[in-house]
């Protein structure tokens, strides 16, 4: 089916009067319809499949999420078609529409007009920005009452991923165990600590929120006036602890290297970086967090970048199949620059956490 018999299956308002690929599509395919005369543009959405293998409960999460988000702007007398992603549904009623003959998930939402995305956190105020994005798509949702459909499974979850890690190198496939071995000490120095801190999840003291889980700066939409209008790119919202999302933006936000930087000496953690991420974070979401949230938060960008340094290691001996290479060993050193942000992290603990200690003062 054409992108044109596709979007006829939504309803949506106006008259069609183009269909046009948008960006590039690392994991969605994206298309911009135009309508003709005053009614709104949309974003026509191949979901992939691979990545979510259960489109309807992704979509269900989405739906569920903004409808809370909506509700709340509405109360507050703001716009709810520009200060939130807005679903329109398909003419059958359901939030999605499944093409059986090729066997694809699509979906439909407004196209927030005017709204501007930016590539790249190039500066200690875009940094601010990103975090203020993440942290105010939270706080909307932090009395958000049920859980979510858990949609990518052990999503951040250490105790699972030294699970696949134990397999992993028990069957040691193409006999690359022997030769990382410095590699694989650096994964199980931490254990004890990295499950430590996933126990504070398991008994409650890091609650469920939730999450976005692609921090990413082109997922947050900007004004005109370089104001954060709203996070998009809602596929991967889910129940979390929302040290996840703040862990994970540190991890990319923060780095001065490239994550397969063969050359470590420019791999780092910037200190600024830091400081401007979290800040823009706790502008909106400070008074929502527990002590245990507050504690553990500088923590949780040494735990993602910890379990990405795991995932790279795991993959590698496993024959590098996640993460498309370049050249044999890429994953492996996407391990070691990993690694490089990893203990500059760990060097920089006690400043990480006065600096939220400050923030939260
Ligand atoms: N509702 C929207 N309004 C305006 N622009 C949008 C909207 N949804 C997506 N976009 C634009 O399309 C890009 C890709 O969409 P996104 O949902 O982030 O897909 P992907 O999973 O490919 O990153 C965004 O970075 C943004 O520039
Ligand atoms: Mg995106």
């Amino acid at each position: 089916m054409t992108p044109e018999n596709i979007f006829n299956q939504f309803a949506y308002e106006g008259e069609v009067a183009s269909i046009k690929p948008l960006g590039e599509g690392f994991i969605n395919d994206t298309f911009i319809v135009r309508t003709t005369g005053d009614t709104p543009d949309y974003i026509l959405q191949r979901k992939n499949h691979n990545v979510f293998p259960d489109v309807p409960a992704m979509m269900d999460n989405i739906v569920k999420v903004t409808a809370h988000m909506k509700a709340k702007i509405i109360r507050a007398g703001g716009d709810p078609l520009r200060e939130s992603l807005t679903v329109v549904f398909a003419k059958d009623g359901l939030p999605y529409y499944f093409d059986a003959e090729e066997g694809n998930y699509w979906a439909v939402c407004i196209f927030i007009a005017g709204s501007v995305t930016i590539d790249n956190a190039t500066s200690l105020d875009l940094c601010f920005k990103g975090g203020q994005g993440i942290g105010r798509f939270q706080k909307m949702l932090a009395d958000y009452p049920e859980p979510l459909h858990e949609t990518i499974k052990g999503f951040h979850n250490i105790r699972f991923r030294y699970e696949q890690w134990d397999d992993t190198l028990r069957r040691d496939k193409f006999g690359l165990v022997k030769t990382v071995q410095e590699e694989i000490k650096w994964v199980e120095d931490r254990r004890q600590q990295m499950l430590d801190f996933w126990h504070l999840v398991e008994d409650g003291s890091l609650p469920m929120r939730v999450t976005h889980n692609d921090t990413k700066l082109s997922n947050i939409l900007f004004d005109k006036n370089g104001d954060v209008l709203c996070a998009i790119d809602l596929d991967t919202c889910m129940s979390s602890t929302a040290l996840n999302d703040v862990g994970d933006a540190l991890r990319s936000y923060t780095n001065t290297g490239a994550e397969d930087d063969r050359d470590l000496s420019r791999v780092s953690m910037d200190i600024d970086r830091f400081r401007a991420y979290v800040a823009g974070y706790l502008s909106e979401m400070k008074d929502s967090l527990n002590d245990c949230e507050r504690e553990w938060l500088a923590f949780s960008a040494i735990y993602i970048t910890f379990e990405q340094v795991l995932r790279f290691l795991m993959d590698y001996i496993d024959g590098s199949t996640y993460w498309k290479i370049q050249y044999p060993t890429h994953t492996l050193v996407r391990t070691q620059a990993q690694y490089r942000l990893l203990q500059s992290m760990e060097a920089q603990y006690p400043q990480m956490q006065a600096i939220v200690r400050e923030l939260l003062a």
